[in-house]
């Protein structure tokens, strides 16, 4: 922890309550040109550090996008640091209805009518009965998690290596993860059929895709050369786009997954749910929920670790190749013994969480403290987290900018609780009372897996990178195989 670091508790006992500085600007235009700075003028990360710096404060008024005309009230109080963000995950004080998107919901008609599980706030009923069908549904799965997702790793590895040899000479790892990652969803859940013998054929990935693109529009941007800026935000961010478009898609999955996932969706009538909602749900948890976080974390380890360089694959294979010889394979304990892989897991995590934002509604009025001061925040008042500025929080990581793969090894450990990218501490748990991603362990067990399995098969490797819409694109432009296993 950073030598700087006053204890938070002492410090926030004695923290001066101040007005929230910043401000909405006019109606209609302030939106507006605050979505033009934050995706054009100056980009996700300047637009917070600059204000931070302008009103010396890591809590502000801003709008946040996408405005008008798709959100009636873009209005929110933005956190940025490590002390308030964690206010966000305490369901007493704040409520989560329809804010998963932020400040404006997709229609429910691109999930049947359907107000699925990550929609809802934790005191409605529906909540507890459909979370706690995805806690057991993946309990009473984790047996299958290590074998199902090594077989599709060693389609990643051949689809790589075909790539590397093929005319371009580079792999692109975003669209073979993508593929990987809709298949060990489909399988997961439906009982190991192949998504190949089902309505979707190989074009699951491409339809989760279309219909997730629809959904998310108002919050991207392609990045367009200057002059189209307004064009493209006027086309994004007007009017929604309608469920419509994605609508033959989305029937085609979920019929998919309406005749395979026969034994899920038993589990889930025995819980009490509606078959047809179960299903929506289902769709929306493989393919919002796991899918879309899936297929933009992979391609994110793999560029941190690919920039990190030689030195750290080296010291990578030689842990996962010794732990493996002596636990005698690849098994969940294996895995726990291997120090310096579970912290460049937590690293990547924390240096890029794949969902970077989060948002609640103050159920009561209510004090928020950030390192310096103290804030009061209205009943009905919406806050947003933006992540990784709570992550990267300078009074709680040395070197917050930097990616330090041995973070979390021994006393490292204990920073833990400042790993957020689930929507809650790395050290609690998802449970029916909070809305923290059900497949946290899941997630971070996968990612692992695939360090294991890479570094098991080879030595080393080298990517290119860029910054895209919702993450990183990543190709592979060269890898060594292993020399000693
Ligand atoms: C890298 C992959 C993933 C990431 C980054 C991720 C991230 C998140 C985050 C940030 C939330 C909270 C959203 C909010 O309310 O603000 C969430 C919720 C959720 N996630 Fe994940 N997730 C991932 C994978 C998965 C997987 C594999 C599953 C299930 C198999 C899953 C199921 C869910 C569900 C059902 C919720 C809603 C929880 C609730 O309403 O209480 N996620 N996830």
């Amino acid at each position: 922890m950073a030598s700087s670091q006053p204890s938070s508790t002492t410090i926030n006992e004695q923290l001066p309550l101040k007005p929230i500085p910043g401000t909405y600007g006019l109606p209609f235009i302030g939106p507006i040109f605050d979505r033009h700075d934050y995706f054009y003028n100056q980009g996700r990360d300047k637009f917070f550090s600059t204000r931070i710096k302008k009103y010396n404060s890591t809590i502000f008024k801003t709008n946040m996008p996408p405005g008008p005309f798709i959100s009636s009230n873009p209005r929110v109080i933005a956190l940025l640091d490590a002390s308030s963000f964690p206010i966000l995950f305490d369901n007493k004080k704040v409520e989560k209805y329809n804010v998963l998107d932020g400040t404006f919901m997709p229609s429910t008609k691109f999930t049947g009518g359907h107000r699925v599980c990550a929609y809802l706030d934790t005191t409605e009923p529906n909540h507890a009965v459909i979370k706690n069908f995805f806690i057991n549904a993946l309990l009473l799965r984790k047996d299958t998690f290590v074998p199902l997702f090594r077989s599709i790793l060693s389609d990643v590895f051949s689809e790589i290596e075909d790539g590397l040899s093929g005319k371009s000479g580079k792999a692109d790892f975003n669209s073979i993860v993508s593929v990987a990652s809709f298949n060990f969803m489909f399988r997961l859940f439906c009982d190991n059929k192949d998504p190949l013998d089902t309505k979707v054929g190989s074009e699951g990935p491409k339809m989760f895709d279309t219909w997730l693109l629809f959904q998310l529009a108002p919050l991207a941007t392609l990045g367009p050369p200057k002059i189209f800026s307004y064009l493209e935000d006027l086309l994004l961010r007007t009017v929604p786009f309608p469920a419509c478009l994605a609508r033959s898609s989305y029937k085609k999955l979920y019929e998919a997954f309406s005749s395979s996932a026969t034994t899920i969706l038993k589990e889930a009538e025995k819980a009490g749910l509606n078959r047809n909602e179960a299903c929506h749900n289902l769709v929306f948890t493989a393919g919002f929920n796991a899918y879309g976080g899936l297929k933009n974390q992979f391609p994110i380890l793999f560029k941190w670790i690919g920039l990190s360089g030689e030195e750290l694959h080296k010291e990578l294979a030689n842990e996962i190749r010794s732990v493996v010889k002596k636990h005698g394979g690849v098994t969940i304990e294996s895995l726990e013994n291997m120090s310096l892989t579970k912290s460049v897991v937590y690293e990547v995590l924390r240096i890029e969480p794949v969902v970077p934002y989060q948002y609640g509604k103050a159920r009561e009025d209510l004090i928020v403290k950030s390192h310096d001061a103290s804030f009061e925040i209205k009943k009905g008042e919406m806050i947003f987290g933006y992540q990784p500025f709570a992550t990267k929080d300078p009074m709680i990581f040395d070197d917050a900018e930097v990616f330090l793969p041995k973070r979390f090894v021994g006393e490292g450990e204990k920073l833990l609780k400042y790993v957020l990218w689930s929507n809650g501490k790395e050290t609690d748990e998802s449970s029916v009372d909070n809305k923290q991603c059900p497949g946290k362990n899941l997630v971070v067990l996968l990612c692992r897996l695939f360090l294991v399995e890479f570094f098991l098969r080879y030595d080393t490797f080298v990517v290119e990178t860029k910054n895209v819409a919702f993450g990183a694109s990543v190709s592979i432009t060269s890898l060594t195989k292993a020399s000693s296993v």
